[in-house]
């Protein structure tokens, strides 16, 4: 449960109690003339155990109503911490303990290098108030994200390039600069150039900060990386039912997966996979040892799949059609088919557009952004037609979110094959190698060998 919905249900629950002790104590039983006490005494339900049952009943009533609301109306906000999925913790083990042994241990195998370029979510917009600054770990740096006084969003190096201080811990925005909070230099967010030096007579030219190319895009900061500095190739798409307002938010959940970059898109050109991980019901849960349980074998997942690289202009999208049916005892149930579009765009950013004539239109935006080399931030955010109950599009996050975090459990434990032994039906793989191979360029940094200290 996510800390808002806790502090939600603590509310609930506060207020529950309250009501309770409140009637507790306007109950009075030395004042037999009191209300309370006729109704008490109408009720039959006198005494103190028989209160405190129906301190209770409120109580649970009113946590019961929280709970219904925060699932009808409240958008689906599903954070995971780096180690809670898609590790097995035995033997006494936390699951911290499993997942830091899990990356010593890793074989890495031949890797690709870590950083592609292109664009990487860094933050949703709505996170990210007027003059507000936030850190953020991205491409193995720290930058700090903020918004000006002109509302737009600025990144720029996190660490200041006079003493070393971090710009986002405790640095203050000051029109559309930030100021550091150490000594007070101030940096311009759209080129990063230092315009104050509050005890220096002149500003050198060359006291600046790194500022990354960014946009800001259907609700997501996103940034531009290059390894040579190039400009950006190509811009993210936006999606004009969001910017209208016709779709809304509606949810979002974020993992964390202790893998290379590559091998997340190129689960879209991994036909075979889908039927055999994906199609046991998400009811059966996450935990791939138990998914093909004999207790829901009756639910099923079938997936008809497609990958296909765009034609140039766009040779930097791809686009998988999905068809999924969903059979009961073998029955096809036509009116849970759902069709979906993912169009991927450069290494980072997927549109899963959905579109159902039942159920309505919508779209998750999956963004994969590289934390460090062999760790990624993998966001869904959804966005739905604001006149579907919000608990549609709720539902469907929260089942792709289970088909996800099995992925999650193979990536977390698996090795990276450069050459993988394929068949013939595997060849979708090998396509979507080439297809991605146009994200390195020679610079790209590749990992270079060190023993992970970071430590969940
Ligand atoms: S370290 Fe930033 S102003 Fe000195
Ligand atoms: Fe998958």
């Amino acid at each position: 449960m996510d800390s808002h919905n806790m502090s939600t249900g603590k509310v609930a629950a506060i207020i529950g109690l309250g009501v309770g002790a409140m009637a507790v104590l306007h109950g009075d039983p030395l004042d037999p003339e009191g209300s309370a006490y006729l109704i008490w005494r109408e009720t039959g339900l006198l005494g103190v155990p028989a209160r405190a049952v129906v301190c209770i009943i409120a109580g649970v009533s009113l946590l019961a109503a929280g709970w219904l609301y925060r699932l009808l109306f409240c958008p689906l906000e599903l954070l995971r911490a780096p180690d809670d999925v898609g590790y097995i913790a035995e033997g006494g083990r936390s699951r911290a303990q499993a997942a830091n042994e899990v990356r010593r241990r890793r074989k890495t195998g031949e890797l690709p290098p870590v950083y592609p370029n292109g664009w990487f979510r860094v933050l949703d917009s709505h996170l990210l108030e007027r003059g507000e600054v936030r850190n953020v770990s991205v491409l193995g740096e720290q930058v700090a994200v903020f918004r000006g006084q002109d509302g737009e969003a600025y990144v720029v190096d996190a660490y200041c390039p006079h003493l070393g201080a971090n710009l986002a811990v405790g640095g203050r925005v000051v029109g559309n600069c930030i100021e550091c909070p150490f000594h007070g230099w101030q940096f311009r967010g759209n080129d990063g150039k230092c315009v104050k030096i509050p005890y220096a007579e002149k500003v050198p030219e060359f006291a600046k900060v790194h500022s990354w190319p960014s946009c800001e895009v259907n609700g997501q900061i996103l940034i531009w990386f290059h390894c040579d500095g190039e400009d950006p190739h190509w811009t993210v798409p936006e999606q004009q039912e969001i910017t209208s307002g016709e779709w809304v938010y509606r949810g979002r959940t974020e993992h964390f997966v202790n893998a290379h970059i590559q091998e997340i898109p190129e689960n879209a050109a991994d036909i075979a996979h889908l039927a055999h991980l994906h199609t046991p019901s998400f009811v059966s849960g996450v935990d791939l040892r138990y998914i093909n349980s004999k207790t829901w074998e009756f639910l099923r997942h079938d997936w008809k799949v497609q990958w296909e690289p765009e034609p140039e202009p766009n040779q930097h999208c791809s686009q998988m059609l999905v068809k999924h049916a969903f059979t009961v005892f073998g029955l096809h149930w036509p009116l849970l088919d759902v069709h979906v579009v993912a169009r991927q765009v450069g290494p980072g950013v997927v549109f899963l557009l959905f579109n159902h004539s039942f159920l309505g239109r919508g779209l998750i935006m999956h963004c994969v952004t590289p934390v460090e080399p062999l760790l990624q931030c993998v966001s869904h955010i959804m966005f739905y037609q604001s006149n579907v109950p919000p608990v549609v599009p709720k539902f469907i996050l929260k089942a792709e979110c289970i088909q996800f975090e099995r992925d999650v459990m193979i990536w977390n434990n698996k090795k990276y094959i450069s050459k993988p032994l394929l068949v013939k039906e595997d060849s979708a793989i090998q396509k979507h190698r080439r297809w991605f191979s146009q994200f390195y360029s020679e610079n790209s940094p590749r990992l270079q060998y060190q023993r992970d200290t970071l430590d969940f």
